[in-house]
């Protein structure tokens, strides 16, 4: 077997399609509720996010949501005023799903199935919003390309709202029941940089009921990034900070066995807003 050092970030990204399209079958069985509650207007967002998504039908013309998944997310955009959207994602089947749910109640919206690192040329300076999160960088082997696709995508003056896990949550014990510093066995090394490779998922988010059983599903890989190397990225991309944000918010059920009043006493997620100067230096 080849050592995954030895692969490009385009070759373990396209690694991780082959598990993305596995784990999408749980996206598939929820998209009849996916449909129904966008139908009903919902928008799929934690709290911390709706300030940064204010007023989108004012200034956003085309939002585009790096790593869609089934589009709930995306078209929760739409439902919340975006005039268009426009989703990317490496799988197929995910995509699929999305493309689905936007015909279903009707959307103004595009989808393309690449790796993000390659997202079409054709968007490049169009989008008002770039957004993106909840389980995305991790996934990304090269932060700096990624960002300056984020940089191409934007118009001068476009904003890029991130809300992503804190990547303090790379070193708690999953399992732990109390507040200690019992660190999370594989990881546990907030500047650890080596690539994990695995098979599996959290029951909490894709059931095992949803998969194929452990020993037959794709080897997947995640690089734990830093607050710092996330923030240096888009600032080497050209982008400003705006605002940076800590949340104790979970956007997943990632330490079950800890009560609610203790986990809130860490950070869970962060929102990081950029802009695209409108003059470049
Ligand atoms: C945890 S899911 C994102 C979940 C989404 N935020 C949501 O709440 O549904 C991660 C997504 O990233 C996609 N993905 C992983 N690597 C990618 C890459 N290199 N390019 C594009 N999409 C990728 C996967 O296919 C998957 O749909």
């Amino acid at each position: 077997m080849t050592d995954a050092h030895e692969l490009s970030a385009a070759q373990l990204h396209q690694m991780n399609r082959a598990a993305w399209n596995e784990a999408a079958r749980a996206y598939e069985t929820a998209l009849a509720d996916t449909i129904a509650f966008l139908r009903a207007g919902g928008v799929n967002f934690c709290a911390p996010e709706l300030p940064y998504l204010e007023n989108l039908a004012t200034w956003c013309r085309r939002a585009i949501h790096l790593q869609c998944a089934g589009g709930r997310d995306t078209l929760s955009l739409w439902n919340h005023g975006a005039a268009e959207v426009v989703g990317i994602d490496i799988s197929e089947r995910m995509i699929a799903a999305a493309r689905h749910a936007a015909q279903a109640i009707g959307a103004r919206a595009q989808w393309f199935c690449c790796d993000i690192l390659e997202a079409p040329h054709a968007l490049d300076g169009s989008a008002d919003l770039v957004y993106t999160g909840r389980g995305a960088l991790c996934w990304i082997m090269d932060i700096t390309q990624w960002a300056q696709v984020v940089a191409r995508l934007l118009k001068p003056g476009g904003v890029l709202y991130v809300f992503e896990g804190h990547p303090l949550d790379w070193v708690w014990d999953p399992h732990a029941a109390t507040l200690q510093i019992d660190a999370h066995p594989p990881y546990g090394d907030y500047f650890a940089q080596a690539l994990d490779h695995s098979t599996g998922w959290p029951e909490s988010y894709i059931p095992a009921t949803a998969v194929l059983p452990v020993e037959q599903q794709s080897v997947k890989h995640e690089h734990q990034w830093t607050l710092g190397q996330i923030i240096n990225s888009f600032i080497a991309a050209g982008l400003v900070v705006v605002q940076f944000e800590e949340h104790p918010d979970q956007f997943w059920d990632q330490l079950p066995l800890l009560p609610a009043e203790i986990a809130r006493r860490l950070p869970h997620t962060f929102s990081l807003l950029m802009r695209k100067p409108t003059e470049q230096p």
